[in-house]
């Protein structure tokens, strides 16, 4: 869609618009609302959060409160928060926290009732949280967690509930250099600089209702660290770092947003990463354990000094005791064959997981920095977890959601032979190629409109030079870290890595939802009983495409740091791929609403599969499709080769109406609510960038102007539409201006 987009998106608008507001809503739903885990009872519950919507006039804004039980009948804590508001004020949307437990029961129920206020019940169960000048510490009954105000650890000890501290210093690092080796030519490798980077904080905050689920945020940007760069850089990536620590629960959600703020053709990161250091002094070598996802819940499980498989055997209980991650007998029980000998076992000090396609992964370890690595078989697909810790000093395990998807990625387990060990989880992978987002033409000499315009002819890409620039665009991953008491079994570990790869979600059965008109009153359940032929004909074909989509994400292997969640606009028939390397198809970038259209598919149905595509989706969208900062902030980019090369800036991309449903059925994600909020200047950019700069008859007397900019009704005011409605139904923090300018 291109220039008669006009006319498209004038039709779709009653598509888009979930946020109508109706004028009446008689009909009475329960104020009992069961929720349903997506996939199935989930083998843990570590907390969780979901969203449920309410009809218009039923639950009064500051007078409903809100409990839970298990389906089973028992009481649970609950934390609750409105999410929106229908136009009379009464609630449309809420968001709930519950707490890990020990059993996961098959559902939930949430009961709405009539309160003076909202209550803030204390519960038996709940986090404390302690403030200082300096820092902020939060207790969830399993962990605790120390989260400074300032400097460069993002998290600076985490401990178990016995008190043992198993991991420091968790701070972000990143590396890049400002020029790649394009040719064989090593006279450019000479000019080029290598930086190293660590996180340097600007401000912690932790949100106010803490009572089930507490959210810290750290945000700030990346500067040099060290002395090993060789040459100076300005402070840049910023990123916003959101802990989210729920009672009862041992494991901390972290949800690492980063924006691009560089310049493409001097800036290629190497590395982007997370590392947290890990007390080992006092664990004896042989009973320091290190343990790495593989596939299908398989562990690489050794030691730091193994002592199976020698000549001599050290005894079958010391054997078996390091395999299962125990602390092995006494030394002085052991066959003095092997206790004599200890000094001459090597000790495996670093291991290396590096997974740099998305079908294969490898494994090396090595005793230390200078000696020759030694390869360990590696496998497809990894988990994206490791673990390193000890029999009796515990451990930690940290892990990165999607792991594969994302590749190149891996992690680093540093140092495990010394007092102080190391996991680096690496979003980007210091062992992948630099990162290059240079545009991948020249311009092909299109230095006038006549030019570009004549070029979307043959190509369809809309070229424009210094457009196709990544300089602000942005990419959440979701990490998971749990400290141990004792190195875990395997199967615990299985378990974790199962967990961060599909964290359970929690919904309302797609009837209620409708039920309710929350999100609009034009789509309905599918009803075998009541469809017709032709109905049931479009029901088949809506989940032939459904399904159709997510083969061909495996088929074609749409995967990788920045594609992960987008997939391809049109297929070349003659090749049989996907038109990839031509100008305007490639990446879709949102084009024709994918977005809705998966979304509403969810709605409808309730379908797991479903939900995992259209999450996947609106991460890479709302990210990375999308300007965070600089010249076109609040616009997204037109479908292209790559996400950030056409010169079409729009709001049609970067419009909420496409992140609303994941927002508000997530119980109001605090980084998709933050990105809605950006969009409020969103209008600004239309004063620097002209959507329709090329194509405008009146371009000779059109100059843009604060007080009046020239729109298009369908891709451009409907967007800035949608930003105010949902700024306002939510209260956002400038919702009195949106409910103005709407
Ligand atoms: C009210 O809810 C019931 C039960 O879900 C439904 O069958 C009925 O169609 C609804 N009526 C209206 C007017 O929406
Ligand atoms: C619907 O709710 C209203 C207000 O709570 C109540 O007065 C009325 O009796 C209810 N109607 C039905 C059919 O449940
Ligand atoms: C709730 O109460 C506050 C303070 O009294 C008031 O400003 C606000 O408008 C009320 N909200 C709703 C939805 O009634
Ligand atoms: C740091 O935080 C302050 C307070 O929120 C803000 O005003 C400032 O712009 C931030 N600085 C940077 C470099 O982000
Ligand atoms: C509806 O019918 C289709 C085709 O017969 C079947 O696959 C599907 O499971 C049915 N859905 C429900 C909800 O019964
Ligand atoms: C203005 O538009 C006319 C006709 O549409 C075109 O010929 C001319 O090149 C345009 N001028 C500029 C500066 O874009």
């Amino acid at each position: 869609m291109h220039l008669n987009a006009l006319i498209y998106s004038a039709l779709c608008l009653p598509c888009v618009t979930g946020l109508t507001l109706r004028t009446s809503n008689t009909n009475n739903s329960s104020d009992v609302v069961n929720v349903r885990w997506l996939e199935g009872k989930p083998a843990l519950n570590l907390g969780t959060t979901f969203g449920l919507p309410w009809p218009k006039g039923k639950h009064s804004g500051n007078h409903t409160a809100f409990t839970a039980s298990t389906d089973g009948g028992e009481e649970v804590a609950l934390q609750s928060w409105v999410t929106s508001y229908w136009a009379d004020g009464s609630i449309k949307w809420t968001g709930h926290a519950i707490p890990g437990s020990e059993s996961v029961p098959n559902g939930y129920k949430v009961t709405a009732s009539a309160s003076k206020s909202i209550p803030r019940r204390t519960k038996p169960q709940s986090n404390t949280v302690g403030k200082s000048k300096d820092e902020i510490i939060v207790d969830t009954g399993k962990i605790k967690a120390s989260f400074p105000k300032s400097g460069n650890v993002l998290v600076s000890s985490l401990s178990t509930a016995s008190g043992k501290i198993v991991g420091k210093n968790g701070k972000l690092v990143l590396q890049s250099q400002s020029g790649v080796a394009d040719t064989q030519d090593t006279s450019v490798n000479k000019a080029i600089n290598y930086f190293l980077f660590e996180s340097k904080i600007n401000t912690t905050t932790v949100d106010e209702a803490s009572s089930v689920r507490t959210l810290v945020t750290v945000r700030g940007s990346h500067r040099i660290g060290g002395k090993k760069s060789t040459g100076s850089h300005d402070p840049w990536i910023p990123f916003t770092v959101r802990f989210y620590l729920y009672t009862n629960s041992d494991t901390i959600k972290i949800v690492h947003t980063l924006l691009f703020d560089g310049a493409a053709d001097r800036d290629f990161i190497t590395g982007i990463g997370l590392r947290f250091d890990i007390p080992l002094a006092g664990e004896k070598l042989y009973d320091r354990h290190v343990r790495i996802a593989g596939v299908d819940g398989g562990f690489l499980n050794e030691a730091v000094q193994g002592i199976t498989g020698l000549r001599r055997d050290p005894g079958k209980a010391v054997r078996t005791a390091q395999f299962e991650g125990k602390k092995t007998p006494d030394v002085g029980t052991w066959a003095t064959t092997v206790s004599s000998r200890l000094q001459w076992i090597p000790t495996w000090n670093d291991y290396t997981l590096t997974q740099l396609s998305p079908d294969g992964f490898t494994l090396k370890k090595r005793t230390k920095a200078g000696q020759s690595w030694v390869k360990i078989p590696g496998g497809t697909r990894a988990g994206g977890l490791a673990y390193l810790g000890g029999a009796t000093t515990g451990g930690l395990a940290v892990g990165l959601r999607d792991f594969w998807k994302r590749y190149p990625t891996s992690i680093d387990v540093s140092n495990a032979a010394t007092d102080s060990g190391q996991i680096t989880l690496w979003l980007y992978s210091p062992a992948g190629e630099p990162m290059d987002l240079r545009p991948f033409h020249d311009g092909l000499g299109q230095d006038t409109y006549a030019k570009q315009l004549d070029a979307l002819e043959i190509t369809y890409e809309d070229y424009e030079d210094k457009y196709n620039t990544p300089h602000g665009i942005g990419r959440t991953n979701e990490i998971f870290v749990r400290p141990f008491d004792s190195t875990p079994s395997s199967d615990e570990l299985a378990a974790l890595t199962e967990f961060i790869n599909a964290p359970p979600v929690l919904s309302p059965p797609p009837e209620y939802i409708k039920q309710t008109e929350a999100i609009g009153t034009y789509w309905d359940v599918p009803n075998n009983a009541t469809a017709t032929p032709a109905v049931q004909t479009i029901e088949t074909h809506l989940d032939f495409l459904n399904k159709y989509y997510q083969g061909q994400v495996g088929q074609r292997k749409w995967y990788g740091f920045w594609d992960h969640g987008d997939f391809m606009h049109t297929y070349d028939v003659d090749r049989h791929v996907w038109r990839y390397d031509v100008g305007g198809y490639a990446w879709d970038n949102s084009e024709l609403s994918p977005d809705l259209f998966f979304w509403n598919y969810f709605l409808r149905t309730g379908r797991a599969d479903v939900y995992r595509f259209a999450e996947a989706h609106v991460r890479h969208t709302s990210e990375t499709d999308v300007y965070h900062l600089g010249r076109y902030k609040g616009f997204g980019t037109r479908h292209g080769v790559q996400h950030w090369s056409d010169s079409a800036k729009q709001i049609r991309v970067s419009t909420p109406i496409y992140r609303q449903i994941f927002y508000y059925v997530s119980g109001g994600d605090e980084r998709i609510g933050e990105l809605l909020h950006d969009l409020m200047d969103a209008d600004k950019t239309f004063l620097t960038v002209d959507p329709r700069r090329k194509v405008r008859q009146d371009n000779s007397t059109y100059v843009p102007d604060p007080k009046a900019i020239d729109l298009d009704l369908g891709i451009d005011f409907s967007g800035l539409a949608a930003i105010w409605l949902i700024e306002w139904e939510r209260r956002g923090p400038r919702w009195e201006e949106a409910k103005m300018a709407s």
